[in-house]
């Protein structure tokens, strides 16, 4: 077994950057057809990683909604959903989220040293707490992962968490949804925070594809041969 997954990382953007606007309300930046693509994608890994925040914000199901797609998941052995990840330092999430009320599959919550007991006495019945050291250490967290049977994660943000991933390396895969729509407010959240690592070298665009008035971009590591 390899010591970490294969990391899809996966996010949707306005057309300048931002994945979210700044009210409460989640901005819904793909479309229909899109959200059929992502439900196709999920069925295809082993576990989903989301940030606390975005747990507490956007409070999302992360399930595989598809029957046709549970169905071929139960055939393979699986289970119909794949299992949820989430880290957090502050242990600061609702155990009624549909994170840990949804889906049959484990949930795992990374959790700083710190956070530890405040996570395992919220979220102990519900979740697996793992103590993910302080700093938060990330190869440990994925090897963990590995072991625990995770081929394929799939990350979804939001922007901490991207930045957190993009900024380790561990990213093998990346699909960004262009939405057609400003956002053009310096408040919302962008897909990467500023200045959190350097620029870093071309990557290589693998394909692109319309979906409805959307357009997905996979990029791989490593700059193309010239
Ligand atoms: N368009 C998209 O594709 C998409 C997808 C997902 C989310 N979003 C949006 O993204 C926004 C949320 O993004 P966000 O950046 O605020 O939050 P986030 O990335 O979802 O979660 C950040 C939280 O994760 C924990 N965390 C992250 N890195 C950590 C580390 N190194 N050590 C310990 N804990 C760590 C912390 O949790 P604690 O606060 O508990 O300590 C931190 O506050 C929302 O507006 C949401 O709608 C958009």
């Amino acid at each position: 077994m390899s010591s970490r997954p294969y990391v899809l990382l996966s996010v949707a953007v306005s057309l300048d950057g931002y994945i979210d606007d700044a009210s409460a309300e989640r901005l819904v930046l793909s479309n229909e057809q899109d959200l059929a693509r992502v439900d196709e994608v999920r069925a295809g890994v082993d576990a989903i990683l989301v940030g606390a925040n975005t747990v507490r914000c956007d409070n999302p199901r992360l399930v595989v909604r598809a029957p046709r797609l549970r169905e071929r998941r139960r055939a393979r052995g699986e289970p119909p959903d794949p299992i949820k990840v989430t880290i957090t330092g502050s242990g600061d999430l609702d155990p009624a989220a549909n994170f840990f009320q949804l889906g049959e599959s484990p949930k795992i919550v990374y959790a700083l040293t710190s956070a530890v007991p405040k996570a395992a006495e919220r979220l102990g019945a519900l979740a697996d707490v793992v103590d993910a050291g302080d700093p938060l250490d990330v190869p440990g967290m994925l090897a963990d992962l590995a072991s625990r049977g995770v081929r394929r994660l799939m990350v979804e943000g939001g922007g901490a968490i991207h930045t957190l991933f993009l900024a380790a390396g561990f990213v093998d895969e990346l699909h960004v949804v262009v939405a057609p729509l400003f956002v053009a407010d310096e408040r919302a959240p962008r897909f990467v925070n500023p200045g959190a690592f350097p620029v870093t070298e071309r990557m290589t665009l693998a394909e692109v594809r319309q979906i409805g008035d959307c357009a997905l971009l996979r990029y791989l590591p490593g700059a193309a041969d010239a």
